[in-house]
């Protein structure tokens, strides 16, 4: 069902690698919203990925662009405004990946290089991403600017890693950013944290078929699927939302405030 929340307006959507993708779903349903986007993804990915598929699908342009290179970016910026005929109403960034979590290296071991590549992709790409729509003037009034995150960056989850530390960064930028946006354009700044998803980015996390099965038990509305992250960022695009900034909004099923479910506690009851 469309509600044409997003009708008329225009987006950049990062990070569709596959149809399992959290930004694939979200660009299904901002075109079905009414939206129009540009997508883009790291060159690499693009080799690997199928994003030409979603671009047909949604009638979507594609510009490549390595989050982490301010160049790619102000290309990027320019480019998708040339090819939406104006400004932009709504940046969805979901990237992240950590090399040490890739390599196996222990959180008390980490390779400093991969763990600075990975606080640049994961974290520090969302500050530029912000500044060069920001110096760009390239934001409409009650914009809406969304980034993806996990709990990890309050609460430890061990096999999470460098991630947690990047996610904590990454909230912190939507706070601050959202800070100058709000005052300069009344653009709003965001982050979702979401229930663990099986995406490519998120099987990465080791022992993650458990995590899954445990978050689920312990949410009493069960996990965040994917295409449900896809329809609360639609919400958060949308007029609706105009007062919520620099927040970081928990889409867990309410597993962020749950001590204990019954279900979980069972498994370690010993009586009847
Ligand atoms: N899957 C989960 O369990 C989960 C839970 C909470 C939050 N998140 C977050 O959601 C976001 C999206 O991840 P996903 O789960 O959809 O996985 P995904 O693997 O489908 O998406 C990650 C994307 O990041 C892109 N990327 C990596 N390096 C890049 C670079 N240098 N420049 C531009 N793009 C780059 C990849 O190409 C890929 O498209 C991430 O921020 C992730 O941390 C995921």
């Amino acid at each position: 069902m469309s509600y044409n929340l997003l009708k008329g307006k225009k987006g950049i959507i990062f990070g569709a690698l596959d149809e399992n993708s959290i930004a694939w779903k979200t660009a299904i349903k901002a075109h079905e919203e009414g939206a129009t986007f540009v997508l883009t993804n790291a060159p690499i990915a693009m080799r690997m990925g199928q994003i030409k598929e979603l671009a047909e699908k949604t009638g979507s342009e594609i510009i490549p662009a390595d989050a982490t290179n301010v160049e790619d970016l102000e290309n990027l910026v320019e480019k998708a405004m040339e090819i939406l005929g104006g400004k932009i109403d709504f940046v969805l960034h979901s990237i992240g990946m950590s090399i040490n979590v890739r390599k196996g290296r222990h959180y008390t071991d980490q390779k400093y290089d991969f763990t600075d590549k990975g606080w640049d992709v994961s974290a520090l790409s969302f500050h530029k991403v912000c500044q060069t729509l920001y110096q760009k003037d390239a934001m409409n009034e009650w914009g809406s600017i969304v980034a993806l995150t996990y709990m990890a960056a309050q609460r430890v989850f061990p096999d999470y890693n460098d991630m947690a530390d990047n996610k904590a960064y990454l909230e912190s930028i939507a706070r601050s950013f959202g800070y100058f946006y709000g005052k300069q354009k009344n653009v709003r700044v965001n982050t979702i944290s979401q229930s663990p998803t099986p995406t490519t980015a998120g099987q990465g996390v080791k022992g993650f078929d458990g995590f899954i099965a445990y978050a689920d038990k312990m949410s009493p509305l069960g996990n965040a699927t994917a295409q449900e992250c896809a329809d609360y960022t639609i919400s958060l695009f949308s007029d609706l939302t105009k007062k919520v900034t620099m927040q970081n909004l928990f889409h867990d099923g309410g597993f962020s405030n749950t001590g204990v479910s019954n279900e979980v506690m069972e498994k370690f009851m010993t009586e009847e």
